[in-house]
C-alpha cells in the first residue's frame, strides 16, 4: 500500500529535486503525496495547484496531526529542522530531515533521543553514503584495497544562493549548508572525528538574496582540519566562495593506494583508484549517472516497506553537527577542540546496490505499527 507523505517546507528543494523523486515513487505506487505546509501562502498555492494536495494548514503542527500520514519530509530553512523533525517523530511518523538535522547540539540531542524512542525511522540528509560511487569506494576501503587510510582531502562549494536570505542569517552559513556533505562523507570512511581545528569566516559581508542586498551574519568560507586519531588527518575546503573547480570531491590516501571521487560527493561521477600493486590508475565511472541526491527518500520508503534499518544513523548526523559547531568555535577561539560524540559504523546489509539497503535480520530495524 502506498505510504502517505506530508511535506514541511515547499521551497526550492521541494519544488525541484524532491518533487522529481516524489513523482517517480508515486508512479511506482509506493507513495502518495497528500499534504504540504509552508508559511508562504504563494508556495502553498503552487504546491496545491501542482500536486492537488491539502495545504489548508495554518501551522506545521496541524499537518503533523494528520493520522493518515506515514512519512514527513522536513525541507524547511535549517533553523526549523530540529524542532519540526522531533515533532513529526512524536506524532508517530517516519521522518526525513534535510541537513543539518538541527542547528544546536541541544536540539540535535533531543532529536536523536526522540528517534530512539519513537516508532518511526529518522533519515538525516545528506544522503551521500547511498550513492553507488560512495558505496563502492566504501566497500574498497573496508576491504583494505588501498591499505590503512592516513590522509584525506575534500572540497565542495559554489558562489552561494540568491534565494532564501536565511542562508546568510544566524543558523545558516556555508559550513552547515555545504561543508556537511564532505564531513559526512569523510566520517563514513574514517569513523568519528576526535579533534578539530579550523579557519571559518565571512569573506563577502554583503550579498544579494531575495532581490535585496543583505548583511551576511553567517560563515561563507572555511578550511577545516579533522583529526581521526592515530595520526589520521583530513581537511575540508568549503564555502560560498568558489566559482568552479576540477579537483576530485574526496581524495583518500592509504598505505597501498589512493581513491579519488570525481564530481561532487552529492552528485558523484565515479572514482579513480591508484594501487601500488598494479602501478596504474583505473577509472570506475558512476554506475547510475542519474542517481539523485534526494535518494534518502527512496531509502526511507524502502526501509519502511521492508522493515529494515536505515544505512546511516541519526548519530552520524549529530556527530557532523558537533564537528561543525566545534570548527566554528575553533576559529573563534584560535584553538583545537575535542569532539565528544561518536557514531556506529555502518554497513550496506545484504548488498551494495541501491535497492538492497539492509538485512531483514538487522536488530536495529523498527517494527512499524502501521504495517500490522
Ligand atoms: N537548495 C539546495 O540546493 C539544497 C540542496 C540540498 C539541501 N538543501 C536543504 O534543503 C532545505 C531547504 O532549502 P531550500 O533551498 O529549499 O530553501 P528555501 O528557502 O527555498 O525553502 C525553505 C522553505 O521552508 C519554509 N519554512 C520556513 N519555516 C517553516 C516552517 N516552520 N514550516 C514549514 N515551512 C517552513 C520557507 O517558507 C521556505 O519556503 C535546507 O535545509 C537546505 O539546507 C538545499
Amino acid at each position: 500500500m502506498a505510504l502517505n507523505v506530508g511535506v514541511l517546507g515547499l521551497g526550492s528543494v521541494f519544488s525541484g529535486p524532491y518533487a522529481s523523486l516524489i513523482t517517480r515513487l508515486t508512479q511506482e505506487g509506493r507513495i502518495r503525496l497528500v499534504a504540504g505546509y509552508d508559511p508562504d501562502p504563494a508556495k502553498r498555492k503552487a504546491a496545491a495547484d501542482r500536486f492537488s494536495i491539502d495545504t489548508s494548514y495554518e501551522r506545521a503542527e496541524e499537518l503533523l496531526a494528520r493520522a493518515d500520514l506515514a512519512v514527513v519530509l522536513v525541507l524547511t530553512s535549517m533553523n526549523e529542522h530540529g524542532r519540526l523533525a522531533r515533532a513529526a517523530l512524536a506524532a508517530g511518523h517516519h521522518v526525513l530531515v534535510e541537513k543539518p538535522m538541527a542547528t544546536s547540539l541541544e536540539e540535535a540531542a533531543d532529536l536523536v533521543k526522540a528517534a530512539a524512542d519513537a516508532p518511526g525511522l529518522l533519515v538525516c540528509a545528506p544522503h551521500v553514503a547511498l550513492s553507488p560511487t560512495y558505496r563502492e569506494m566504501h566497500r574498497r576501503v573496508r576491504a583494505g584495497e588501498v591499505g590503512d587510510l592516513h590522509l584525506a582531502r575534500a572540497r565542495y562549494g559554489w558562489s552561494g544562493p540568491w534565494w532564501g536570505r536565511w542562508f546568510y542569517e544566524s543558523g545558516g552559513g556555508a559550513l552547515f549548508d555545504l561543508g556537511v556533505y564532505n564531513l559526512t562523507s569523510l566520517c563514513g570512511f574514517f569513523g568519528p572525528v576526535r579533534r578539530v581545528t579550523a579557519m571559518v569566516g565571512t569573506a563577502v559581508p554583503r550579498r544579494e538574496a531575495e532581490g535585496e542586498l543583505v548583511t551576511v551574519r553567517a560563515d561563507d568560507n572555511a578550511h577545516v582540519v579533522l583529526d581521526f586519531g592515530d595520526a589520521r588527518f583530513a581537511s575540508i575546503a568549503t564555502g560560498f566562495t568558489i566559482q568552479k573547480y576540477k579537483s576530485p570531491a574526496v581524495e583518500l590516501y592509504g598505505t597501498k593506494g589512493t581513491l579519488q571521487m570525481l564530481g561532487d560527493d552529492w552528485a558523484p561521477e565515479g572514482f579513480e583508484q591508484w594501487s601500488n600493486d598494479r602501478g596504474s590508475w583505473e577509472l570506475f565511472p558512476e554506475s547510475d549517472p542519474n542517481w539523485p541526491w534526494t535518494d534518502g527518500l527512496r531509502h526511507l520508503v524502502e526501509c519502511v516497506e521492508n522493515g529494515t534499518a536505515t544505512v546511516t544513523r541519526p548519530e552520524h548526523a549529530y556527530h557532523a553537527l558537533e564537528v561543525m559547531l566545534a570548527a566554528q568555535r575553533s576559529a573563534a577561539e584560535g584553538r583545537v577542540i575535542e569532539i565528544a560524540s561518536t557514531f556506529p559504523d555502518f554497513s550496506y546489509g545484504g548488498g551494495d546496490g541501491a535497492g538492497s539497503d539492509g538485512g531483514a535480520a538487522d536488530s536495529r530495524a523498527k517494527h512499524d505499527p502501521r504495517s500490522s
